[in-house]
Parts: C-alpha cells; structure tokens; sequence
C-alpha cells in the first residue's frame, strides 16, 4: 500500500462502520487468523496514531501459532502468584488464556523520559489499542481489547520481559468472528456534553455508571512528567 497522507477528507463509510462498530468476545471467535502480511497490516496502521512529541510510547508482542501455547507456563506460574491453591484444573484453564482467539497482540506503553506527561503517553497508546481494532475490522476480523489478571501480574510482566516503564494498555485478541455480538447501552451525549456558556454546571456524565461501589483515584497523578 503506498504511503498516503489524508485530513478531513469527507468518507461517510467510515463513519458508517465507526457508529456501528463492536467488539466480539473471545468466545465467539474462531480459528482463523491474519496472514503475516495483515499482522504486518494491523501493527503498522495501530502505530498510526496522535503521539505528542513523537515519543512512539509503545511497543507490540505478538503470540502467534504455538506461541500462544508456549506462554501458557508463564500464564500457569504466574497464576499461582494470584491463588496458590488453585487446582490443577484452574491453572490448565488460565494457562490456555491465550489460546482463545487465533492470534493475540500485546499493546505495551512504555514510558518515555521527557517533558510530556505521562498521562499523554498512555493516552497515545489507548488510541494505538482502538486503531488496533480497527485495522482488524477492516481486515474482516473481530477484535476484542482486554487487560485481565495477567497484565497487572509482577510474574508475567517479568517473565515476559516488561519493566518498571511498561504498562500493558492491551491484550488484543483477534480472529474470525463465528458469530456477530449483540448490541450494548451508549450514552446519551446529552449526559456528557455541555455545550459551554459560563454558566450551566459541565454535564460529566456521573448519573451513567454505578459509582457508590468504588472510590475515585486521585486524577492529578497523570499529570507527571516521564522523567
Ligand atoms: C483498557 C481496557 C481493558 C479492558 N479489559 C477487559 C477485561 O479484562 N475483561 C473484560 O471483560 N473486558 C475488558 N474490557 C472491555 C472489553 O474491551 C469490551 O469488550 C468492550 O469495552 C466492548 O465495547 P465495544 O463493543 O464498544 O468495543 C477492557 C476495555 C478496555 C478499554
């Protein structure tokens, strides 16, 4: 594909397929998986993305074929960090995590030292996960953005090779979807959006969620700087 630059070309397809598009769950994946040549596809038009100061603040891992099974040992040791009395049977299924899609791309942020935040940074590779996703649908397969126990698990981040700058943004799994998924609740954009006038309280969309379960995180923290 030649290297083409575009902005603000109208194209009412892409708008189309991004008002409908959905993630598919693992489960309703089949065993079909991207050719090398898509992979390349795929990584290459993730890496597509805003990224300020040109950091490129993220890295892939890509578990293809049999890898996916291979990194079942470091699934299984890991996951006996999180439950030590987890029967043979459990540890068999969390050592198989990886096999439940054809093919199974990692998003790792990395962060960068410089004088852009933090925040900024994981916020580029967020956008590199969703281009991910993209790139798949174009391609005519399903994708689906998950993090679960192992991406914030000291033993599978260490054996993996991950370091204190790593953050896993995503574990994207990706194959033929053997079924089209349901759809789900999206918020009224009247709920989140103020259209600003220095007087109405901005509209933050908090009625949306149920927030009596969980404290909030102190949002500040990802204005540091990566140095
Ligand atoms: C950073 C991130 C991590 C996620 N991790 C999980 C996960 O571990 N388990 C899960 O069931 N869903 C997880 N999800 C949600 C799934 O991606 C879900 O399928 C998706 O939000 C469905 O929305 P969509 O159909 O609009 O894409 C995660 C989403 C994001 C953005």
């Amino acid at each position: 594909m030649s290297e083409k630059n575009c902005a603000g070309i109208a194209n009412a397809n892409v708008l189309e397929y991004l008002q409908s598009r959905r993630s598919l769950s693992v489960k309703y994946m089949n065993d079909v998986a991207p050719s090398r040549d898509e992979i390349d596809t795929i990584l290459k038009t993730a890496a597509r993305v805003p990224d300020h100061g040109k950091l490129m603040p993220w890295y892939f891992v890509v578990f293809d074929g049999d890898k996916r099974r291979e990194v079942g040992s470091i699934l299984r040791e890991a996951y006996k960090t999180e439950d030590p009395d987890a029967s043979p049977a459990k540890l068999d299924l969390e050592a198989e995590r990886f096999l439940r899609a054809p093919l199974v791309i990692m998003v790792v942020s990395r962060m960068r030292k410089g004088k852009h935040a933090l925040w900024e940074q994981f916020l580029s590779a967020g956008a590199v996960c969703q281009n991910m996703l993209l790139a798949a649908n174009a391609l005519g397969y399903a994708g689906n953005w998950l993090t679960e126990w192992y991406s914030y698990n000291d033993t599978f981040r260490s054996k993996l090779g991950l370091d204190g700058r790593d953050n896993i943004a995503g574990v994207m799994y990706i194959g033929k979807a053997a079924q089209q998924p349901e759809g789900r609740p999206r918020p009224e954009m009247d709920m989140i959006t103020t259209y600003w006038d220095g007087v109405q309280p901005l509209r933050k969309g908090d009625d949306l969620y149920d927030k009596d379960k969980f404290d909030v995180p102190d949002a500040r923290i990802f204005g540091l700087k990566g140095e």
